[in-house]
């Protein structure tokens, strides 16, 4: 299965997109953690993309597609993916579907998660993320049992660098002109599906499956 979430800044894409992983054992790429660990190794590819990043606007296009086409032709994607932050418009969705397409593949569903704007400025200016593992937390709905450091492997936590409040405004601003028209773009294929990101992390990730399946059963 090959799986594409889409969601505004905060929605909840790296969350559900774990869950998803465990359950489905299919890697998630995130092509935002990708771009952080070349930004935190001082790559050419990092180095490059930081600026970028820094701004809240999109790494171009011919940075990230080369990197999502190589990460997709390694041996765990065999049975599947889960894409979390790619594509992003719609020149990244259809470089997507070509590459997909030059090995016989193609994606089978595209899940929204719904967040309203309030919610996604208050998850992401009190996020905080493992600089280690990744796992995510919030300053007030679920911090760590010790400030600055990780339940789940002891390793510091931080802020990061996009996660201020003028960024935040960029990040949304451009997802809405950039990454909202791919909404209607795999609507008009059939693959998409909307669910409420609003809840438990538990109950959003039945809501996935539960598209996933509708999904299923109407091809
Ligand atoms: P990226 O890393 O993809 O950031 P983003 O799209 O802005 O999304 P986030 O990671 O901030 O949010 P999320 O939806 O993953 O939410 P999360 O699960 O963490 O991209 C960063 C930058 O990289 C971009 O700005 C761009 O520059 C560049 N980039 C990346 N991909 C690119 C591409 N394809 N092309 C060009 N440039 C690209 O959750 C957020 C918070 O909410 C957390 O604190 C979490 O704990 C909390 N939370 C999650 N679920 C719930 C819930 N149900 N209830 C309460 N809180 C919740
Ligand atoms: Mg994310």
């Amino acid at each position: 299965m090959n799986l594409i979430l889409l969601g505004a800044p905060g929605a909840g894409k790296g969350t559900q997109g774990k869950g998803l992983s465990d359950k489905y054992r299919i890697p998630q790429i995130s092509t935002g953690d990708i771009l952080r660990a070349n930004v935190r190794n001082k790559t050419a590819l990092g180095l490059k993309a930081k600026e970028f990043m820094d701004k809240g606007v999109l790494v171009p296009d011919d940075i990230v597609v080369g990197m999502v086409s190589d990460r997709i032709k390694e041996d765990d994607c065999a049975n599947g993916f889960i894409l979390d932050g790619f594509p992003r418009n719609l020149k990244q969705a259809e470089v997507l579907e070509e590459t997909l397409s030059m090995t016989g593949k193609r994606i089978d569903h595209v899940i929204g998660i719904d967040v309203e704007r309030k919610e996604l400025v208050r998850r992401l200016s009190g996020r905080r993320v493992c600089r280690k593992c990744g796992a995510s937390y919030h300053v007030i709905f679920s911090p760590p049992m010790n400030i600055g450091m990780c339940d789940k492997c002891g390793s510091e936590i931080y802020q990061r660098d996009d996660d201020s409040e003028e960024t935040i405004e960029a990040r949304l601003k451009v997802y809405e002109q950039e990454t909202f028209p791919l909404i209607e773009y795999y609507t008009r294929k059939g693959l998409y599906a909307a669910v409420e990101g609003i809840g438990t992390v538990d109950r959003i990730t039945n809501s996935i499956v539960g598209a996933i399946e509708k999904g299923r059963s109407n091809t």
